[in-house]
């Protein structure tokens, strides 16, 4: 099959017509289809349902004997705190157990850096803070960064993780603070940082002595095929430096439990751990323990957790093999996409010809299917190539992602034979 730069002008216009009748098939169809968010269904939120019973009414001590239905203890019941230490591979006293949403774990910590400063050093804000982003990457991550004023640096991402020359050049910069990670199954490259990444990243020193690795391990346990990818523990490799208080750990159970009324936590070095505790202690009595103990009872431990994974894997594993199949079967060895097979995750990032990503956002929206815009895995929304795309299959049910998997191969194919012809 030749690439679709090596065809004659000719053979692109006749191939533009007859893509063009099919598109404007499936556009008649008036479909709704979403692969916009990365969001599970009801019918896999469903697969938690038996937490909300699993805890009688009169079940509400916890072990230490908190009435956790009270006000009071700041950083979660002790058996969530050693449910989290399990998940993060450190001590139970080094974690915070917080509210459902880690985003707002890591809005807060980055907020208050920027404000008040870290550990007792000056305000962020004050020096003009720059942050290193690893592109692709998370939108919500970019947006928190840019809401804060706080400056983005694109840091090309690789099978392996951040080009780490890059980072370790880049960290002598003192207005550096920071760099966000999301280490396992990025969102939405798919890939996990390699080992020799995780102790580079763990190595690093930094100019400025507040700089943190916004460690957002979000998908640490969320593996869709065997053999799974492994990642270090970027805690153990940095203490191992004398460097643990480098790195902030951040996970939820968003899409382990329920992405509304999951629990999210932290964890860090005893020194940043005090340090967020001050800020806490003034913010918050207390976050949702009767949550945090439904989940200890549910889960019982890491095992649990493990054993509850493997029924969302069955369940996302058809769905990406549906988005793995359209993308073989329409767009392989065409020149016009490249796109990773992730073991796990909540995405699957396509790289398309450059300059036809935006177009093949448009083309699909006017036949009904809705994509993450073009520009959203990039910060301030500016991919430089436009060329990468996000595709979430998790929501729809498969008949839906095969529609709209085919339609997306159609649109890709259909702008870069315009973007040839121009
Ligand atoms: C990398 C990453 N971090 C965090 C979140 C959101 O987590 P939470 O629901 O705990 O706020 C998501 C959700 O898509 C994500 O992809």
């Amino acid at each position: 099959m030749s690439t679709i730069t090596e065809m004659t002008k000719t053979e692109l216009l006749a191939r533009r017509a007859e893509l063009q009748e099919t598109y404007d098939s499936y556009k008649a169809r008036g479909l709704k289809l979403d692969m916009s968010r990365g969001k599970p269904g009801a019918e896999q939120i469903s697969i938690s349902a038996d937490m909300l019973t699993c805890v009688a009414a009169d079940e509400y001590i916890a072990e230490d004997g908190t009435d956790t239905r009270n006000y009071g203890i700041l950083c979660g019941i002790p058996e969530a705190r050693r449910l989290f230490g399990e998940i993060f591979g450190v001590p139970a006293d080094n974690v915070i157990v917080g509210g459902n949403a880690s985003l707002t774990l890591m809005y807060d910590y980055l907020s208050t850096a920027n404000w008040r400063g870290v550990c007792g050093g000056q305000p962020w804000a004050s020096q003009k803070a720059k942050f290193l982003c690893p592109v692709p990457g998370y939108d919500r991550h970019f947006a928190i960064t840019q809401f804060l004023g706080i400056e983005m640096i694109n840091v090309p991402l690789s099978e392996t993780g951040p080009d780490m020359d890059l980072v370790e050049e880049l960290v002598k910069d003192p207005a550096v603070k920071g760099m966000w990670c999301v280490p396992m199954y990025a969102n939405p490259a798919g890939i996990t940082y390699s080992d020799e990444t995780v102790r580079r990243l763990a190595a690093l020193k930094p100019a400025a002595e507040d700089f943190r690795l916004m460690w957002d391990n979000a998908y640490c346990l969320h593996h869709i095929r065997e053999p799974h990818d492994t990642l270090l523990n970027i805690y153990t490799e940095a203490e191992k430096c004398g460097n643990e208080d480098i790195v902030m750990m951040f996970t939820s159970t968003s899409k382990i439990s329920f992405p509304g009324a999951g629990v999210g936590a932290m964890a860090g070095s005893p020194k940043n751990i005090a340090d967020v505790k001050s800020r806490m202690t003034v913010q918050t009595i207390g976050y949702d323990k009767m949550n945090m103990l439904r989940h200890v009872k549910y889960f019982g431990d890491l095992a649990g957790v493990k054993a509850h994974m493997e029924k969302h894997a069955a369940f996302l594993r058809p769905r990406f093999d549906a988005v793995e199949t359209a993308l073989s079967r329409d767009l392989a060895g065409k020149g016009i996409a490249e796109w990773n097979r992730p073991n796990g995750g909540y995405f699957v990032s396509v790289n398309l010809m450059p300059g036809t990503a935006k177009e093949t956002v448009r083309l699909l929206k006017e036949a009904g299917v809705v994509l993450t815009g073009a520009g959203a895995t990039y910060p301030y929304g500016v991919d430089p190539a436009d060329s990468n795309l996000r595709i979430a299959p998790s929501y729809p049910p498969v008949e839906e992602l095969e529609v709209a998997m085919t339609l997306f191969c159609i649109c890709a194919e259909l702008a870069a034979i315009d973007k040839l012809l121009k």
